[in-house]
Order: structure tokens, then C-alpha cells, then sequence
């Protein structure tokens, strides 16, 4: 191993053949550090205040007469500043090795747990709704939200000054005075505009299923959020009739909520179909022996349906829809409302708050 030797004379070329022997052992030692343990010694031998190189080649100064202290000076300090540089890029070579070795990772660290997320139980309704149609037929259609006063309203039927039109339910997009009524904007407060674009879109006989978002201006409250969830439904061809309506949507409750659960169909208004009907469904909560939910009735209101009024027909007449040749049912229900009767959940806000502790028991 390389110790230094004391100078004997102090020519140029003595002076540069120690500092030559000197700066080999150097990247020979340097060559050989491959662990930590090694790279501690190495630093100790070279650099150790007390009897390491670097002590040791300051001797050679002291030791050095008058006249040649500057030439040993200035090769003593190249030497020092190679010395630290050495033992310094020899750390750095084997903490780069070691971090290649388990590609950069600290493979002793924990994993990161990601935790699973899982279907929003509105959707998870609104899926199964979709696809009780399904297995009876019917196709998926979609369409917007932001809606034109044109199909939410003017082609469904409903005349100019009809209270649903009002600012108290529909929330209106700002600042379109100056455009025709039919074309001003607004957040569709039901799927049924979708009934219209897809016969537009499509000749009839047409089977279809619409699931969506819809908004009015309601406070929120236990069983009223300003947004919420509908799925629509439209059957049309020819010779459709109220008995079709009836079994379909008898079989399609039985289907959601099982056989035993009944139907009742009771006279409503819809300007967009006629006649239309309310249907009821024994209380799945009760068992239709009277409860809060049921409000003692035995019964719970669940969806809106009718027959296609013959004037919705007129505005898609031209695309197959002759109301003297075809027909047709169509219905809506909210299923926000049937997915808190299928969890027993008592208040709607709880959909839509994204509490971690309410959705992770739908995991
Ligand atoms: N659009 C109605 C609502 O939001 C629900 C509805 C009723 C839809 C009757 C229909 C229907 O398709 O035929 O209250």
C-alpha cells in the first residue's frame, strides 16, 4: 500500500515524479472502494487528520527550505483537491450502484394501498333498470343535459304558459332574451326531450331505454336534490297498446324489486302522453302493510307513463311517425327514489354529499 515518502531533493522533476507515484495509488486505492465499509476506510487513510495522505503531504511543506516552498506548495494543494475529489466521486459510485441495483426503489418501504372504488349505488340502480329493458329488447339512448326549450317543453306538448316552464322549476341558462323561446338553453328537468331526438334520429318500431341527469330548482332536502336521476322509456310501432304498457312495466317492477311486489295504474296528466298514468307498487319496505315510507298506504308511488300523445308524433311525423299509422307507450321514473327504497336509505342528500363512510358500504 502507497505511503508517502519524504522528498529527497526539490527539482521539478523529483517533485513531479512524487506527486505522479502519488496520484496512481490514488485511482488505484479509489478503483478498489466497492462498499461502504471499503469507502470508509479509503476516506480515513486519505483524508484522516491524524496520520492520513493529506497530514502527511503537509509535511513535505514544512519540511521544504525557503526556495522551494512554492513550487511543493502549489503541487501540494493539486494533490489535497484530488484527494477530496476522489473520495467523494467513490461515494457517489457506489450509492448510484447501490440504487440501480433495486431500480432506484427502497424496496424495504410499505406499499401505497389504493383502496377500491366502487359503483355509486344511483348508478348502480340506474344500471340494473337499464338492463331489466334490455333483456326485453330495448336499445340504450342518451342525450344532452343542457337542453332546448324546443325539446324539453315546445315538443313534448306543453302549451306556451304551462307551470312547468316557470323559473321556479327549470333553471334557465342566463341572458338569452334576445333568442326565439324554442332555441333559449336550459338543464333539462326530465329525460323525456330524449324521446323526441331519438325518433328523430331513428324510424320507428322503436324499443328504447334513457337513463340520465335532470335538475330543477328545488331546495335540497331528505327527498329533494336540485339535481337527480332519471331512466325514460318509449316503445313505439304499430298497434302498441295499454295492455303493452301495463305488462311491461308490471314485469319490469317485479323484475327490480321481485315477483311478489304488485302494480296499480292510476289516472295522471302528462301534456306528452294520453291517457297517462301513475304506477304504484306495493311497498317493498312493508310488505304493503303500512309504513312511514308508504305513509300507511300499503302503496308507493314509482314512475309517470301514458301513451304517446298523437301531438308528439306530429313533430316526427315526417320521419315515419304518422300518428294515424303508429303508436306507442312511454314512461319515466326517478331512480334516485328507487334506489333509496331498494338500501333503505332515508334521505337523498346522502348520494351526493361523497361521504367516504356512506359509499364504501356499496363496496
Ligand atoms: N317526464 C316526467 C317527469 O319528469 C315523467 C314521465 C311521465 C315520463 C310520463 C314519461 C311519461 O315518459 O310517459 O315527471
Amino acid at each position: 500500500m502507497y505511503s508517502v515518502p519524504k522528498l529527497g531533493d526539490y527539482s521539478a522533476a523529483s517533485l513531479d515524479q512524487a506527486a505522479n507515484e502519488l496520484r496512481a495509488a490514488l485511482e488505484q486505492e479509489s478503483s478498489l472502494v466497492s462498499n461502504d465499509s471499503d469507502w470508509k476506510t479509503f476516506r480515513d487513510r486519505w483524508m484522516a487528520r491524524k496520520g492520513g495522505i493529506t497530514t502527511q503531504l503537509s509535511d513535505w511543506l514544512k519540511a521544504a527550505p525557503g526556495p522551494a516552498k512554492r513550487e511543493v506548495g502549489m503541487r501540494v494543494n493539486d494533490l489535497k483537491a484530488r484527494i477530496e475529489q476522489a473520495v467523494e466521486s467513490a461515494q457517489q459510485r457506489i450509492t448510484s450502484a447501490r440504487a440501480g441495483a433495486t431500480g432506484g426503489l427502497d424496496i424495504s418501504l410499505p406499499g401505497i394501498r389504493r383502496p377500491l372504488g366502487a359503483e355509486h349505488p344511483v348508478i348502480r340502480t340506474v344500471n340494473e333498470i337499464v338492463s331489466v329493458f334490455k333483456a326485453m329488447g330495448y336499445s340504450v339512448a342518451e342525450g344532452p343535459e343542457i337542453e332546448t326549450d324546443y325539446y324539453n317543453f315546445e315538443s313534448l306538448n306543453f302549451p306556451p304558459n304551462h307551470p312547468a316552464r316557470d323559473m321556479q322549476d327549470t333553471i334557465f341558462i342566463a341572458g338569452q332574451e334576445s333568442s326565439p323561446q324554442r332555441d333559449r338553453l336550459l338543464l333539462r328537468t326530465h329525460t323525456s326531450p330524449v324521446q323526441v331526438r331519438s325518433m328523430e334520429r331513428l324510424k320507428p318500431p322503436v324499443r328504447l331505454v334513457i337513463p340520465g341527469k335532470v335538475h330543477r330548482n328545488d331546495a335540497p332536502d331528505a327527498s329533494h336534490s336540485p339535481m337527480f336521476h332519471q331512466v325514460e322509456g318509449l316503445a313505439v310501432d304499430t298497434n302498441i297498446t295499454f295492455r303493452d304498457l301495463k305488462g311491461t312495466l308490471d314485469h319490469a317492477m317485479k323484475a327490480l324489486f321481485g315477483s311478489s311486489v304488485q302494480t296499480r295504474f292510476r289516472p295522471s296528466f302528462f301534456p306528452f302522453t294520453e291517457p297517462s298514468a301513475e304506477v304504484l307498487v306495493s311497498c317493498i319496505i312493508c310488505g304493503a302493510k303500512g309504513c312511514r315510507t308508504c305513509k300507511q298506504s300499503g302503496w308507493i308511488e314509482l314512475l309517470g307513463c301514458g301513451m304517446v300523445d298523437p301531438n308528439v308524433f306530429e313533430g316526427v311525423r315526417d320521419n315515419g311517425y304518422d300518428p294515424g299509422k303508429v303508436s306507442g307507450f312511454a314512461f319515466g321514473m326517478g331512480a334516485d327514489r328507487i334506489a333509496l327504497m331498494k338500501y333503505g336509505i332515508d334521505d337523498i342528500q346522502l348520494f351526493f354529499q361523497g361521504d367516504v363512510r356512506f359509499l364504501e358500504q356499496f363496496a
